[in-house]
């Protein structure tokens, strides 16, 4: 977890809103306030697809009141959630980054934002959400360290609350790039030199992108309550994904599995 947070603290001061997005319209030398708006109105229309996606497929009059944003950035949905619920709580390993976020909750009037830094243990987050929401983080994390932090964020949802959150499952890449990635997240000298060599500092940090095992994604839904759930696929560059949509319902296994005769 120590080298995920010092990494995400390099990014957040380096290239905050580019390395949430990986779009090169907001690299620093590009960001202005108008670039700033854009970039929120565009979650905006994310936000929007999102709550229609659950009111469709989960729950007919989904109207959170309170949320949970796991790895909130520089507060790009934390913010925009301030709009749909009470209260909305953006938590983040990185200091630089919720420092940034807590500027644009300030200049976007999004007053009902709580920010707080979180690590392995997420203790320090009060009370049970009716929404908790994650978006491109779990793939930065390693994959023991994410499994517990999903279990953490299953617990504190409200009975009939829905998760949203991204994971990867599997990649493209050649065996080539594979071992390439293996080398350098591995040893560490080996990312160094590399770093050197691509003109880039030393010490310039490596973007973690982990799968996880569908299949153990889909017991810990199961010892959560989560037995209802949904889920879209994605695609970035080869990096496959699954956006997972699963609200905790009460209905027990029996009513969920036992589909009676089947012909
Ligand atoms: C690609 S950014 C996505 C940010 C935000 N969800 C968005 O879509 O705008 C990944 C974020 O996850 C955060 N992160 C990485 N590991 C984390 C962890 N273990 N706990 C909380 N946040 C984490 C990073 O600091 C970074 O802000």
């Amino acid at each position: 977890m120590k080298s995920v947070k010092t990494d995400w603290e390099k990014y957040a001061l380096k290239e905050a809103y580019y390395s949430v997005t990986t779009n090169y319209k907001y690299r620093n030398e590009n960001l202005s306030d108008e670039v700033k708006d854009d970039f929120f109105i565009e979650a905006k229309q994310y936000a929007e697809k999102l709550t229609a996606v659950i009111r469709t497929h989960l729950v007919k009059d989904f109207a959170p009141k309170r949320i949970l944003d796991f790895g909130c950035g520089v507060g790009r949905t934390s913010i925009l959630f301030t709009e749909l619920a009470e209260e909305v709580v953006g938590t983040d390993v990185s200091e630089n980054m919720l420092r940034e976020a807590e500027k644009n909750k300030h200049r976007r009037g999004a007053d009902n934002l709580n920010l707080i830094q979180t690590g392995s243990d997420l203790s320090n987050i009060q009370g049970r959400f009716d929404f908790v929401h994650s978006l491109y983080v779990f793939q930065h994390i390693p994959l023991s360290e994410g499994r517990k932090l999903l279990t953490q964020l299953l617990d504190k949802l409200e009975d009939n609350g829905v998760i949203a959150f991204h994971i990867l499952y599997a990649n493209e890449l050649s065996l080539l790039k594979r071992i390439s990635y293996w080398l350098r997240l591995h040893i560490p000298c080996i990312k160094n030199v590399l770093n050197l060599i691509r003109r880039k500092p030393w010490d310039a940090p490596m973007m973690q992108l982990n799968s996880y095992p569908v299949n153990d994604i889909a017991e810990d839904l199961k010892q959560a309550g989560c037995l209802h759930f949904y889920s879209r696929y994605t695609n970035h560059a080869g990096y496959k994904g699954l956006f997972i949509f699963a609200q905790k319902t009460r209905l027990d296994e029996e009513n969920v599995t036992d589909l009676g005769e089947i012909p």
